[in-house]
């Protein structure tokens, strides 16, 4: 058993608009805005990393948790741009909060990394030692992004977004599963073997994707992993007061909205401002969701993503805060 009793989330200050977008490729405002529904993201400035932003999220979770650093005894980060591959992107966080007493593991699952997270979270919680577990999604993807590739660069942003977790009734479902098969659609250049030595190259590690057939694919998956979780909660898709769904394309949660006949109204959508921030979406998503005021305790809600392996995952839960 296990609940969110804290969020957090931190976008960079540099705002990139679509207009600037045009500066770097043939592109336009009116196409992003309308194939994407994207009009600007945030992306940082060169000097914060994903450790800093991940940080300033997880330091508004444990505040609105009010948990102290040292009460955590699990950081997860969930990221697909670590800041340094040794030591992880959570020994980083950490040091900077103080967290002396936790367990540091990172995990990538591309844009589903923050619901894998929240499932190895609820797992964890099941250890009699283990009480207080912050997850974290943060992405500095302007690392890892082709600023010359007009179908990849406008989509990506950076930010992070954290939750704290606790034992007790909340999280009623969770599914998660992956397509491998399908992991060339999403890609980045495999990390070569002995290449230092052979090569002597240290070719940078830029995102790649086939863009119709990850949207494909995002159209099927995400009604089918939300009604999953909801299904194995023993919930009912119509009493679901809340969703907050991977931000990465505005039509593909409007398609998800008509194939599961959920009004639009009950989908959180943020991705005009941020872009896809990946492993950081959805949880950036639910701290807004939660600071707006429209979060009551007692509500029901399901977090839904899909991004590269091909992954995806979904958790049904009650808000129990
Ligand atoms: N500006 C202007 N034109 C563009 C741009 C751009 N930024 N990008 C592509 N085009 C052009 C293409 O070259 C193509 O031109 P052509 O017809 O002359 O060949 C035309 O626009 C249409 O391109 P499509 O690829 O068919 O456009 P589509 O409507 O499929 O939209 C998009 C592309 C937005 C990438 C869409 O396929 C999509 O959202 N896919 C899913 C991406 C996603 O969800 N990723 C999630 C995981 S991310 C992660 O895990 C890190």
């Amino acid at each position: 058993m296990a609940r969110i009793i804290g969020t957090g989330s931190y976008l960079p200050k540099r705002v990139m608009t679509n207009k600037e977008m045009e500066e770097y490729v043939d592109t336009t405002d009116e196409w992003i805005v309308a194939r994407t529904g994207i009009r600007e993201r945030h992306l940082s400035d060169g000097q914060e990393n994903t450790g800093d932003l991940g940080y300033i999220a997880a330091l508004a979770a444990l505040e609105n948790a009010g948990v102290k650093a040292e009460e955590v005894d699990y950081i997860l980060v969930a990221t697909t741009t670590p800041h340094s591959l040794v030591p992880n992107t959570s020994s980083y966080i950490q040091d900077k909060l103080g967290a002396s007493n936790a367990s540091c593991l990172d995990l990538n699952a591309a844009c589903t990394g923050f619901i894998y997270g929240l499932e190895v979270a609820e797992g964890l919680l099941k250890s009699d030692h283990i009480n207080h577990i912050l997850v974290i999604g943060s992405e500095v993807l302007s690392k890892i992004t082709d600023f010359t590739d007009r179908s990849t660069c406008v989509l990506f942003g950076d930010g992070a977004g954290a939750a704290v977790l606790a034992k007790g009734n909340g999280i009623r479902g969770i599914i998660s599963g992956a397509d491998g098969t399908k992991g060339a659609c999403l890609h980045t250049r495999d990390f070569p073997v002995n290449n230092l030595i052979e090569k002597g190259s240290t070719a940078p590690q830029l995102i790649h994707m086939d863009g119709k057939e990850v949207y494909k694919f995002a159209v099927n998956i995400l009604p089918e992993a939300l009604k999953a979780a909801v299904l194995r909660g023993k919930g009912d898709l119509e009493e679901l007061d809340h969703i907050v769904p991977h931000q990465a394309n505005i039509r593909i949660i409007e398609a998800a909205s008509k194939r599961l006949s959920i009004s639009m109204d009950k989908f959180y959508v943020n991705i005009q401002n941020t872009g896809n921030t990946s492993s950081a979406s959805i949880a950036i998503a639910l701290d807004e969701l939660n600071r707006s005021g429209k979060l009551e305790n007692g509500h029901q809600l399901a977090l839904v993503g899909f991004g590269g392996g091909l992954t995806y995952g979904a958790v049904y839960l009650e808000w129990n805060i």
